[in-house]
């Protein structure tokens, strides 16, 4: 490390180094389209660290974000309509009843076994259309090059979480935009929690503080609410935190491609 010398500054070191090379640079360094001397590239140095201490043209930036869409369904007569059919759901279906047993869902999930919800429901046919929009919406704020088309809503399917019922951390795999349209959120419902997509690069990182912003954390929890929409794009690991409510939590979770 370069101590910082008295008097002012490069003059001095370059006094003290052109005396060591007698008179001539003594290291020739390649310092962007131009070869520079070593004295170039302290005297750049030294003036970077004054203009540091002043905090004059300091920037940080955050790359690569992980965007997160959070939307609102306002109509409470269409969250009752969906409540109420995904009950009737878990009632009629008993494939997906069977499939939840086997799988050890807590709760009824129709993931496995209907895939035709919009057609079957107009419940269900309104919210894909609202969905439409806003993974529209979503996939031009996050700047996704769809080549002119829309995002195409693949697959929608019901979760009823029981108590103590949680969902461990997974992608969402052959899909671009994956999200969540809570339904009914009992007090103590599980929160979702996104991972950082760099996670098996930070072996050595440190944690980080207790008061770092969300786009500076390694997890985020989302403490869902009745009709709240989150979508992320498909490859963000997530995972539904156990259930500590008395009741059943509903949500309806889909795939668009
Ligand atoms: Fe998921």
């Amino acid at each position: 490390m370069i101590g910082r010398p008295a008097g002012s500054g490069s003059a001095v070191l370059a006094k003290a180094l052109s005396k060591a090379g007698n008179g001539r640079p003594m290291v020739k360094l390649a310092c962007g389209n131009r070869a520079a001397t070593i004295l170039d590239v302290i005297a750049h140095g030294l003036a970077r660290r004054a203009r540091s201490r002043h905090g004059a043209g300091m920037a940080i930036q955050h790359l690569f974000p992980t965007p997160l869409w959070q939307g609102q369904l306002d109509d409470a007569a269409l969250l009752a309509d969906l409540a109420h059919s995904c009950r009737s759901l878990a009632e009629d279906d008993s494939a997906g009843r069977r499939w939840s047993r086997d799988h050890r869902y807590r709760g009824y999930t129709s993931y496995a076994s209907l895939n035709d919800l919009p057609a079957r429901d107009p419940a269900f046919g309104d919210l894909a259309r609202w969905l439409v929009r806003q993974a529209s919406a979503f996939a031009a704020a996050a700047h996704l090059d769809l080549a002119g088309r829309k995002p195409k809503l693949d697959s929608l399917w019901v979760n009823i979480l029981k108590p103590g019922g949680g969902h461990s951390g997974h992608i969402h795999p052959h899909s671009i935009i994956s999200g969540t349209l809570y339904v009914e959120v009992p007090a103590g419902a599980g929160s979702i929690r996104f991972e950082d997509p760099r996670l098996p690069m930070l072996m050595h990182a440190p944690p980080r503080t207790a008061d770092a912003p969300a786009e500076s954390r390694n997890f985020v929890h989302v403490e869902p609410e009745a009709g709240v929409l989150l979508l992320w794009e498909s490859w963000l690991r997530h995972e539904v935190m156990p259930s500590a409510a008395k009741a059943d939590r509903i949500s309806i979770s889909f795939n668009f491609d």
